[in-house]
């Protein structure tokens, strides 16, 4: 309580105080879920802390109890160096390789004896952090093992992650503890029923979940979502001792949630008994967890065994397999998705499956319905892997029990677009046989499959629904016009009210609020909508190009067109030779663009944008920028560089007729090489004899 006779000394000490005290508080209620004290006094110690830092904000720590809420400011995340790889494990999903690992151990140790700890692999995504004078400091993705994203103000509001340790532990000065943050399944499901309610995408699984969370710009989001984390390896100088167990139990100490589920061995036969224990209870955990992991316990012997290229030779990844319900198959229907695919989808009888009802399954396209061959009233078996949305891997050899014993399938909660196709129920395997669609069930379309893609799509991108949709969902997207202010669930309620027809009625919206006043776009958020599309206005051409959406244009190829005629005009009166000609445009995307502007509702949607003031050439300094001294290249870029950022060397690659591409190949010129570049990708390009060139060589080449 705050004592209005208090001196700005007592209240320094009382400010120190609660923090320490609601720093143990936290702890006791979320890693040891143990409280002592009620929430309601728990709430009282915060406010008063509060109240306290708003009257000393020369006192402020961001590690502060307080600033577990997050804020709405925008964090923008900066890349940072791992100061040691965060290498990924080699996996397995065999026994077998199991039992070599444990051989190759012992070889590798030349038969001396060792322990293994058994430890549960969490399915999120692995964070690093990094204390200082037992303060969090940075907190940091993996991103490419080599550099990741600075996350340390979301990762701020994880309840379960000491921001400070209690003073007098035995922790070093300075170390890094790593982990992996996790969305517990309460959560999730929690997320997931809310976003369904405002008619929101869901997300597939924790794991995406907790990820799309932690890489959220507003940390109030994060501290919403009621993320957790469990830290698993220790590293450091100064940490206590060899074990990696007995490390994990000293942190366990200092505050960190450490799983209490490991187990130190010393037989191969401890590690089976602890895989098939984990394998069945796993599914009442509150995390997701997708395997085992296992981990010679001596650091020593860790060191000596060392690493592969890519992982290290003392541990050793063992994953669960999908589990598998089997049940009756009543009918399938078609789902037309926002690129014109055309999903299978499966309706069964209801069947428990990994802790939860089930009783839709997706047959992902006509080739794996095909190799089905399902019937109606077939026992199919099916597997829930990673995702949400479980699958059918086959067929059971047992007949269907009789419809009186099903419980009655129950159509699904009906998508945005899809067309039950009823089918005739007999329940004995025996019914009828299910063929893929062969028009649209939105808009008749006659369907198409494109070269090489194993989807079937409706074809008609001007008419049916859920294609305009996703038109216009690309349109405003970050990379084409970047409208963010603008969701998917807004486009589509203009669509269904008829406010929007396409992307360009977009820019017709403020007018239409003027006359009417019918959109919801009074007050704040309203002004932010208007502003962002206004501001798309000055978005450049080449993304102008990419974001009216010309089948088969990406990125890359609405660059290359850009820079090569320079206007709208010129790329809409290209004929297919002079396309050909152009290094990069092979003939699907050149046949498109005729295509595309062959059709006159795309010629006239082209001249609406005209119209409404974007950007339809590329601009003057650009094309003063430019030149062709890297036409024909295919440049990998890799490392941290000093001079300039990696989406800069990126642009300054592409303005000079070169293209980055990501992964090295003997068809790559150079790399660009910075610090710190990758140990596999340096090994790939001294293999394949491929130059590596520094910043300086690059600059100077390009005549920077
Ligand atoms: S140890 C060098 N322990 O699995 C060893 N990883 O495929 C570093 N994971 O990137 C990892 N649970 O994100 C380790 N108990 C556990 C784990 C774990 C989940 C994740 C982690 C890592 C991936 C490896």
């Amino acid at each position: 309580m705050i004592n209005d006779l208090m001196s700005p000394v007592d209240e320094k000490a009382r400010i120190l105080q609660l923090r320490d005290e609601l720093h143990r508080h936290n702890y006791r209620y979320y890693v040891e879920n143990a409280p002592v004290i009620s929430d309601q006094e728990f709430d009282f110690l915060m406010h008063e802390l509060q109240d306290l830092e708003a009257r000393h904000p020369e006192l402020f720590d961001p590690n502060s109890p307080t600033q577990r809420v997050g804020s709405d400011l925008n964090n923008e995340f900066q890349t940072v160096l791992h100061s040691r790889p965060m290498l990924s494990l080699g996996n397995t999903y065999n026994r077998q390789e199991v039992a070599d690992f444990w051989q190759r151990v012992s070889d590798g140790l030349m038969g001396a004896p060792f322990q293994i700890c058994c430890e549960l692999k969490f399915d999120g995504l692995s964070i690093s952090l990094h204390y200082e004078d037992g303060k969090l400091v940075r907190a940091v993705t993996r991103g490419d093992g080599v550099q990741g994203d600075d996350v340390t103000a979301n990762v701020r509001t994880i309840q379960s992650i000491p921001l400070q340790l209690p003073a007098g532990g035995d922790w070093p000065r300075e170390f890094e503890i790593r982990g992996e943050v996790l969305m517990p399944w309460s959560s999730f499901d929690r997320l997931n029923a809310e976003r369904e309610k405002a008619d929101e995408p869901l997300f597939a699984n924790p794991r995406n979940a907790a990820s799309g969370t932690l890489k959220s710009k507003n940390s109030s989001t994060v501290a919403q979502r009621g993320l957790d984390a469990y830290l698993y390896y220790l590293l450091g100088e100064g940490i206590p001792g060899d074990g990696h167990y007995q490390n994990l139990e000293a942190a366990a100490r200092w505050g960190f949630q450490v799983s209490k589920n490991m187990r130190l061995v010393s037989t191969l036969d401890e590690v089976f008994a602890y895989i098939d224990y984990w394998d069945e209870k796993r599914h009442g955990l509150p995390v997701a967890t997708d395997g085992v992991v296992l981990k010679v316990n001596s650091l020593a012997q860790q060191k000596s065994l060392g690493m592969t290229a890519k992982s290290p030779r003392w541990a050793i990844a063992y994953k669960f397999q999908a589990e598998q319900a089997e049940t009756t198959l009543r009918q399938v229907v078609f789902q037309v998705g926002r690129t014109g695919a055309v999903t299978p989808v499966a309706n069964m009888d209801p069947v428990q499956l990994a802790g939860t009802q089930v009783r839709r399954a997706t047959l992902h396209n006509a080739d794996v319905m095909a190799s089905l061959d399902l019937h109606v009233g077939d026992r199919v078996l099916v597997e829930k892997g990673g995702e949400i949305i479980p699958k059918i891997v086959g067929k059971s050899p047992l007949p269907a029990p009789p419809l009186g014993e099903c419980h009655k399938a129950t159509a699904p909660t009906s998508p945005l677009f899809s067309v039950n196709e009823a089918l005739p129920q007999r329940g004995s395997g025996e019914g009828a046989a299910i063929p893929f669609v062969e028009f649209c069930p939105v808009c008749g379309s006659k369907l198409v499959r494109y070269e090489g893609e194993a989807a079937y799509y409706c074809p008609n991108d001007t008419g049916c629904p859920p294609l305009i949709l996703g038109r216009i969902e690309h349109f405003i997207s970050r990379k084409a016009m970047n409208i963010n202010s603008l969701g998917p669930e807004t486009v589509d309620d203009y669509y269904r009210r008829g406010l929007i027809h396409d992307a360009a009625d977009l820019y017709s919206l403020p007018l239409l609020l003027q006359r009417k006043g019918e959109l919801p776009l009074e007050g704040k958020e309203g002004a932010k909508i208007l502003a962002s599309i206004e501001e798309s206005k000055k978005v450049p051409f080449e993304r102008v190009l990419y974001a009216i959406g010309i089948r088969f244009v990406g990125e890359i190829a609405a660059k290359t067109l850009a820079r090569y005629y320079g206007s709208m005009d010129k790329v809409a009166s290209a004929t297919l030779d002079s396309l050909l000609q152009i290094n990069g445009i092979g003939e699907v995307i050149a046949g498109s663009v005729i295509s595309y502007f062959a059709n006159p509702i795309n010629r006239a949607f082209v001249e609406r944008l005209r119209g409404y003031g974007l950007q339809m050439e590329i601009g003057e300094q650009q094309k003063q920028a430019q030149s062709d001294k890297l036409e024909g290249q295919s440049i990998v870029i890799s490392g941290v560089f000093g001079h300039h950022s990696r989406d800069e060397y990126k642009a300054l690659i592409e303005q000079h007729g070169g293209k980055n591409v990501g992964s090295i190949s003997a068809k790559t010129s150079f790399v660009l090489a910075g610090d710190n570049m990758g140990p596999a990708k340096l090994e790939k390009a001294q293999k394949l004899g491929i130059r590596i060139m520094n910043e300086d060589e690059f600059l100077s080449l390009i005549g920077h």
